[in-house]
């Protein structure tokens, strides 16, 4: 693994990545809490109360609560460039994250208007501060790299994703007369299409090569494709809120597709030339991640063919996104980051750490958890997959859900427990 690349002396305190990816697990829980709450099959139809409700405890309590630690812990190290007053941020980012995306599933599954007037207010404030820290971070950065580009556009469709947000859910709480279906579309997109693809796209052309030790992604991908899908997000944004024909609405999606069937199919093939050929269970998310997304991109594709079957296909690419790319991508690289992080800030504890001999990254985490919980994602997503069919499967795949916060819960608290350990065993030789 080559770090020689990173400004790793701009890194902030590990307490600040880490206390997000210590609440992220608890909404994978809730997430199964609230689908074993429904009545009936919350996958019967693409918006069921416990179905947006499981939705957002995995957008907004997982997926958010991981990638905005992550984006703090990012951009000092690979843009070279620290967040102001980042243990402020982490603060002032996870706390109203958390009690916001509690408050917004609550108001999902009781239609409770309060709760939805509690929930914005509460996100809005979590995701301002984190988007203009985020941003100074950005413009006061030095380095020009394509990873810097696909985050910043990818901040900037979090902005607009999150603003649709705010108005559905004040909407719902007041009951305004909006255009509900067009405004719910340009929100889904901004948020999946821009804000996690981007990010990911972004996070991938440093990743992909450092950990799993694979040639760089050809300069022909890694300089447009950011650019390229951001110009399409907005001109669909433009389409769907100034009520186009759906013509043009399906040549976007089209477009953005096909660039991110591109994106998945260049780093399967940088996967298969990596130089390490040994068995790595986070290299496994990873491919999930990128089969997932080709098999989004066909249930799309296959949707506009197939009219009568619009609504289950689109719902079946929603969960093969959010289930199979972004969740299979996000678990793997936190079981690389959590004992990078660990290893790294001991590792900074200097001629005492290396006496008392500091773990590993393979010593952290074990590997038979993850690939215990990679067998685990992988079944949680196919019962997912067939769940608007079949009641049973919707029920398997909230267990699913369940075990896997557990599993991942358990495997955050073994990296924070060695940390702890070890630097326990540093300290006391000091004095
Ligand atoms: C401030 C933060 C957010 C708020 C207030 C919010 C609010 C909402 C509301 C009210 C809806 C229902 C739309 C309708 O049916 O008319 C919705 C749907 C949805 N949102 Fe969000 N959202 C937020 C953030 C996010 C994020 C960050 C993501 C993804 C990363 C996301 C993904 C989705 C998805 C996939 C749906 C459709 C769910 C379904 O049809 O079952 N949301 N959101």
């Amino acid at each position: 693994m080559n770090i020689a690349s990173l400004s790793t002396d701009q890194a902030p305190p590990i307490s600040v990545p880490l206390r997000f990816f210590a609440v992220a697990p608890l909404f994978l829980v809730l997430a199964a809490l609230m689908l074993a709450m429904s009545d009936g099959n919350p996958f019967a139809a693409a918006q069921t109360p416990a179905l947006l409700a499981a939705t957002h405890c995995i957008t907004l309590g997982f997926m958010a609560m991981v990638m905005m630690g992550a984006t703090q812990q990012i951009l000092p190290v690979v843009i070279g460039s620290p967040l102001p007053a980042s243990r402020w941020v982490a603060w002032l980012t996870s706390v109203p994250l958390g009690a916001g995306a509690l408050s917004l599933c609550g108001g999902f599954m009781s239609g409770n208007a309060r709760l939805f007037n509690l929930a914005w207010p509460l996100l809005g404030v979590a995701f301002l501060v984190f988007i203009i820290a985020a941003m100074l971070s950005l413009w006061r950065a030095t380095a020009k790299n394509v990873t810097k580009t696909a985050i910043l556009l990818s901040i900037c469709a979090l902005a607009a994703a999150v603003t649709l947000g705010i108005l559905l859910a004040r909407g719902f709480a007041t009951g305004t007369a909006l255009d509900y279906a067009a405004l719910s579309v340009a929100h889904i997109t901004m948020a999946l299409g821009g804000w996690v693809m981007l990010l990911i796209v972004g996070v991938s052309y440093q990743v992909v090569p450092m950990f799993q030790i694979t040639p760089a992604y050809p300069k022909w991908l890694s300089a447009v494709l950011a650019p390229a899908l951001f110009a399409i997000l907005l001109l669909n944004l433009a389409l769907l809120l100034t009520g186009a024909e759906q013509t043009w609405i399906a040549a976007a999606g089209i477009s953005f597709w096909l660039l991110a069937v591109c994106f998945a199919l260049v780093t399967l093939k940088l996967q298969s030339q990596r130089r390490r050929k040994v068995a790595d269970a986070t290299l496994n998310f990873f491919r999930l991640g990128m089969v997932s997304l080709l098999l989004a991109a066909l249930l799309w594709l296959v949707a506009l063919l197939l009219p009568a079957f619009d609504m289950p296909l689109r719902l079946l690419s929603a969960i093969a996104f959010i289930a199979g790319f972004a969740m299979s991508l996000i678990q793997g690289m936190l079981y690389k980051i959590v004992p990078f992080l660990v290893w790294f800030h001991l590792f900074r504890g200097g001629v005492n750490a290396v006496k008392v001999g500091i773990p590993n990254m393979k010593e952290v985490i074990p590997e038979r958890l993850m690939w215990w919980h990679l067998r685990l994602h992988g079944g949680t997503l196919l019962v997912a997959l067939l769940a608007p069919w079949w009641n049973p499967a919707a029920w398997l795949a909230a267990l699913g859900l369940l075990l896997q916060g557990i599993l991942l819960g358990y495997a955050v608290f073994t990296g924070i427990a060695v940390y702890r350990r070890t630097l326990r065993r540093i300290e006391l030789l000091a004095v």
